[in-house]
């Protein structure tokens, strides 16, 4: 593909490149996919006022992160079988983070262990967690992301019973993969995958296996894990986890206020909003379209964090401007890894939202009340030169306007915010505004 500008054309590369397995593994949902449909499609809805003859001269996305420098509002979230996609993925997609000064988590699921990623990155890097029935082993794990110096545990809090994904039942997924004679085929048009994957350093769960009694054998070993998943989790179990993590810790896959105020209360300091990119309970509501709602009611006692159908630039700019002071990207980072591994990565998956001069702003300032034809759902992002900073209370209320009760003159009017935005230089922006020049 000559020209990448966007996250679609990585996500038909690494189709071409990755196994069909792998390449579904990532890319679909749960059940009808309804969720993850909705995701993007709700992301979508949202438009952005454009204001002109503001002075955008001078714009960051540099913002803080649980306290942390980053470089943009932006976060590689946990993804599992990241390995599967590209011999020694977790250790190029982290490395691909860091230098573009984001932070990357690694996943329990991942096909690198937490010490094959510390060996080969300079900084610190995120643990995401899932809580197994063995509890001396999840103890170990998290002892083993403290000895890796991670800097943040992320405890997944939607995944004890696992969302069925049809595509996986029909493609046969297994880690590794079970020899049949499409498999076969489909790996022998695939030769770059093979032996990048042969290359790598291992090709099962890294985290576990060698870890747990009678996990050597590969096959076995995802048995072994869709059957120890703790059912039995509950909000008490974050209390015994925080006794043996002394970090940060976030907890992801809040959808519901409710479980936002609870989440308040365990000493976390930060929730990803997030129903696991349409992957677990299908019917849910979008992510975004809770986003509001769940940061007026705890954004002032958490940092909140959004993922969930982030495909570009313009999708953070939605969500930081509903109340997110950062996002994850899953799958946008891992098509890139599919199609290019660390570059792909590097190179594209994040480079719609790096801080490279952004041609595009977006601007605004208390939303017209002659607006009658229209109701702008949101005014703009704000992030003026020293940071993020989230968006205000009357702000929220124009999304809710979209989700709860329509529009009219007077839906924006309580909000005097004046904003200037950035720009996340997007495929799609790059796309219509810089149509000569190519992310690739
Ligand atoms: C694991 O997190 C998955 O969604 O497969």
């Amino acid at each position: 593909m000559k020209h990448i500008t966007c996250i679609e054309d990585l996500r038909q590369l690494h189709k071409r490149r990755v196994p069909k397995a792998f390449f579904d593994y990532a890319d679909r949902g749960s059940y009808t996919e309804d969720t993850l449909r909705a995701n993007s499609e709700d992301l979508q809805q949202i438009k952005f006022r454009q204001r002109i003859l503001v002075d955008v001269s001078k714009r960051t996305l540099a913002t803080t992160i649980l306290g942390e420098p980053s470089a943009m509002p932006l976060i590689l979230a946990p993804v599992g079988l990241l390995g599967m996609q590209h011999g020694d993925g977790e250790i190029y997609a982290c490395r691909a983070a860091q230098a573009a000064g984001i932070p990357f988590t690694q996943s329990t699921m991942s096909i690198c262990s937490i010490e094959d990623i510390a060996a080969a990155v300079d900084k610190p890097f995120w643990f995401q967690l899932y809580v197994m029935k063995d509890r001396g082993f999840i103890k170990s794990l998290i002892e083993r992301a403290i000895a890796a110096k991670c800097s943040a545990l992320v405890l997944t809090v939607d995944l004890q019973v696992i969302g069925q994904r049809h595509q996986d039942i029909k493609n046969g997924m297994t880690v590794p993969p079970e020899w049949s004679l499409s498999k076969l085929i489909d790996f022998a048009t695939k030769p770059a995958w093979v032996s990048g994957v042969l290359q790598g350093k291992r090709r099962t769960f890294g985290n576990i296996a060698g870890h747990v009694k009678g996990t050597e054998d590969l096959t076995k070993l995802s048995e072994w894990t869709a059957s120890q998943f703790d059912t039995s989790l509950s909000w008490k179990d974050i209390d015994w986890i925080r006794s043996i993590w002394p970090g940060k810790l976030i907890l992801k896959g809040i959808l519901d206020v409710e479980d936002a105020e609870l989440a308040a209360k365990t000493g976390a300091q930060a929730i990803v909003v997030s129903n696991h990119g349409g992957r677990q309970l299908d019917g849910a509501p979008s992510s975004i379209e809770v986003l509001p709602e769940i940061v007026d009611e705890v954004g002032s006692k958490l940092e909140i964090m959004f993922d969930g159908g982030i495909r570009t630039g313009m999708d953070i700019m939605r969500a930081l401007a509903l109340g997110a002071k950062s996002c994850m990207i899953g799958r946008a980072y891992a098509y890139g890894l599919g199609a290019g591994g660390q570059e792909g990565v590097a190179k594209h998956s994040t480079s719609w939202a790096r801080s490279s001069p952004p041609r595009w702003a977006c601007a605004a300032s208390t939303p017209s009340p002659r607006s009658t034809t229209r109701c702008w759902r949101f005014e703009a992002i704000a992030i003026p030169p020293t940071g993020v900073v989230p968006a205000k209370a009357g702000t929220h209320n124009h999304s809710r306007a979209r989700f709860e009760h329509g529009c009219g003159p007077n839906s924006s009017q309580q909000s005097s915010s004046v904003v200037m935005g950035p720009c996340f230089r997007t495929s799609a922006c790059t796309h219509l505004l810089e149509s000569s020049q190519g992310l690739g």
